[in-house]
């Protein structure tokens, strides 16, 4: 039994030495070096490079190492009958509710456009709003959704989520399903986007959605760039519909040097790092699911096939 990591980008090294460093006994392979794929048991991925998940026969777990599993359903080469595990983890929930809570703060004091008006040498006081009377209204009351939306209620902020199914949380309104999306997003003034990427909810932030929300409103987009239909947001900002919107994730990351969004003065970008998984804070519920293989236990943190998170 092995592990292989698969990722392109840099932190290989780091992966591997917090799997060594959890459990020296762990046998773990870097996709890049030579390594007996028939042993590989575990495939701990982030945007692996498409068809790298082949030739592997004894695959039992393709494990993301982050909380989106949406690259992997996109992969058609991945093999299909293998379980896909997720990120569950207390740090990237966290994380994340702490990002959208500064970057909501920072659009109700105006400091997103004080930044501005400082590189021009402004001095132009702004009407600014109060917690207790802004509402915050998040899509998706998952892991992240939930604890953001709590801690957002425990700040002052009127909170209101919506899912697929119907949620029960400490001092924030709930609505599910198609049937109370209106009127969920008819009183939202800054709407959080915190859904999966899934076939369902692929450019769910379009025109006729982020229309629905009252004139001046706030768009946080820190789920993923496949959510958001780019040239409605720039029509609802242009149009004055919006007044901004604080992206994290884009279709194409990087994102391209000529996108409109990088000079838009009512696009505020963060390159998506709201919430990245520690590998020590998640490294032991790898482990777990490692040693779950061998003892053909059931795995932690599943992803549903059918719903695609
Ligand atoms: P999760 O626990 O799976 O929660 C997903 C939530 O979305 C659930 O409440 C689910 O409703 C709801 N949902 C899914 N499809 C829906 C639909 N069609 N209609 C209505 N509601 C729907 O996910 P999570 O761990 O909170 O993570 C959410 C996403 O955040 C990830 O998928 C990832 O893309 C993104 N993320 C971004 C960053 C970053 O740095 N920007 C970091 C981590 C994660 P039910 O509860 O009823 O099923
Ligand atoms: C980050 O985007 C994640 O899905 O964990």
């Amino acid at each position: 039994m092995a592990i292989v990591i698969i990722r392109q980008d840099k932190k290989i090294d780091l992966w591997k030495n917090a799997l060594k460093k959890a459990d020296n006994s762990l046998k773990v392979y870097s996709y890049l070096e030579e390594h007996p794929k028939e042993e590989i048991t575990m495939a701990i991925i982030w945007k692996h490079p498409a068809g790298s998940l082949t030739g592997y026969p004894n695959l039992k777990c393709i494990a993301s190492a982050g909380a989106g599993v949406d690259y992997i359903f996109e992969d058609p080469t991945r093999p299909t009958n293998v379980p896909i595990t997720r990120i569950v983890d207390p740090l990237l929930a966290s994380d994340m509710s702490e990002h959208v809570l500064a970057v909501i703060l920072a659009h109700i004091k105006n400091l997103n456009t004080y930044k501005q008006q400082q590189i021009k040498s402004l001095w132009n006081p702004l009407e600014y709003s109060r917690i207790k009377d802004t509402t915050v209204g998040i899509l998706g009351l998952g892991e992240l959704g939930a604890l953001t939306a709590q801690d957002l209620a425990n700040v002052g902020f009127q909170v209101q989520g919506w899912s697929r199914s119907k949620k029960s949380l400490d001092q924030v309104t709930t609505f599910a399903g198609k049937e109370e999306l209106k009127t969920f997003l008819s009183s939202t003034q800054i709407l959080v986007c915190l859904l999966p990427l899934t076939p369902e909810t692929k450019g769910f932030l379009n025109k006729d959605l982020l229309g629905q929300l009252p004139q001046g409103a706030f768009l946080v987009n820190v789920a993923r760039g496949g959510h958001l239909v780019d040239g409605d947001l720039l029509m609802l900002l242009d149009n004055g519909h919006l007044s901004g919107a604080c992206l994290d994730v884009y279709h194409t990351e990087p994102l391209p040097e000529a996108h409109p969004f990088w000079n838009h003065p009512k696009v505020h970008m963060t390159p998506h790092y709201a919430s990245v998984s520690d590998t020590n804070s998640v490294v032991p519920q790898l482990v777990e699911n490692y040693r779950r293989i061998q003892n053909e236990e059931e795995l932690m943190n599943r992803v549903d096939m059918e719903k695609g998170y």
